[in-house]
């Protein structure tokens, strides 16, 4: 039975909105590190009927929404409609488990894990071999972000010129190889979020700060790419934290707002800021969609991190660092 294994990742220059809901096609570039962990597998047979069955780390059995198998049973209709477009057939239907150790709704894109694997254990029921590319369309077809996990190291989502399926393809700027950096993931609160990503990207243009966010975005992911490739890595956090935050603000204003950071949060945030002043700690923060705050650093900063994080009372703590995208098992 074809089995499939993936990773979040955690994007620096940010995917908000979308030129296309259905298609999930971004109305900008975005650019994100993929973790090597917590690792999402999953394995899938064809079958009579669409069926899912989901674990926890612990081997729980999660029971699963009927928004949640909606969003699963629709990513395979699409997949499948895409496979045929480029002639890979896929099965009629197809029974999928999955084991995840990405907790979900808490800000680690455990949505990206899923649609990730999700696409590399279909592509091995296709009926010719998928591209990278192509395996990323698949992914994203789930979750937008879920393009970018299926690359290792440095990874964008470019838009290119088509409306179709692959209007949004996954680009490795840089290899895992490149650069050691890490991700410290604080999570101050586990309670899951109302409101998810697929809702707000939905809402995003309604923000008045939206058009010259998009505007603003080809500069940034120059700049991201040029400090990546050059390994500056205080050109890295100036352009990353300009990014996170205004994303924030655009949801913050966008109709119904969307808080997604709490007083934690900006305590963390603001601690983090004295530290690196303080210790001239090469680190970094970003935020996705919830309070939970992830902090990329170089190898020689990960200690001070790890302690830092390690003395926030009350908050769980996820020690990653770049890794090599998706793959069949
Ligand atoms: O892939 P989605 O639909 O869950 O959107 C993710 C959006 C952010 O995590 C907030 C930003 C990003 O680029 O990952």
């Amino acid at each position: 039975m074809p089995s499939a294994l993936s990773t979040p990742n955690i994007a620096l220059i940010k995917y908000w909105g979308n030129r296309d809901e259905a298609l999930r096609l971004p109305k900008a570039d975005s650019l994100s590190i993929t973790l090597d962990s917590p690792r999402v597998e999953a394995t899938v047979e064809p079958s009579g009927a669409f069926t899912i069955e989901s674990f926890d780390a612990a081997g729980m059995r999660q029971p699963q929404s009927k928004q949640s198998i909606d969003r699963l049973m629709n990513h395979w209709r699409l997949s499948r409609e895409y496979a045929h477009s480029i002639n890979a057939e896929l099965p009629s239907s197809v029974s999928v488990v999955i084991r995840s150790g990405v907790p979900q709704a808490i800000g680690i894109a455990s949505s990206a894990a899923v649609f990730s694997c999700l696409a590399e254990a279909y592509a091995a029921l296709a009926s010719r071999p998928l591209t990278r590319q192509e395996v990323s369309i698949i992914a994203r077809l789930g979750s937008g972000s879920a393009a970018r996990s299926v690359l290792g190291g440095f990874v964008a989502l470019k838009n290119v010129k088509s409306d179709a399926f692959d209007g949004a393809v996954a680009q490795q700027i840089a290899d895992e190889k490149h650069w050691l950096l890490h991700d410290i993931v604080i999570v101050p609160s586990r309670e899951e979020k109302k409101v998810g990503s697929t809702e707000g990207h939905a809402m995003a243009a309604t923000s008045p700060l939206f058009d010259a966010r998009i505007k603003a975005i080809p500069n940034r992911m120059e700049e991201c790419t040029d400090a990546i490739r050059t390994k500056d890595f205080e050109k890295l956090q100036r352009v990353s934290e300009e990014d996170a935050l205004e994303m924030h603000r655009v949801m913050e204003t966008q109709s119904p707002p969307l808080h997604y950071l709490n007083d934690e949060t900006h305590r963390l945030l603001k601690e983090i800021e004295s530290l690196r002043r303080n210790q001239h700690i090469e680190a970094l923060y970003t935020m996705d969609a919830g309070p939970t705050v992830h902090v990329i650093c170089t190898e020689e900063a990960r200690k001070a991190i790890e302690e830092f994080a390690e003395a926030q009372k009350g908050c769980v703590i996820f020690k990653t660092k770049i890794g090599a995208g998706s793959r069949q098992l």
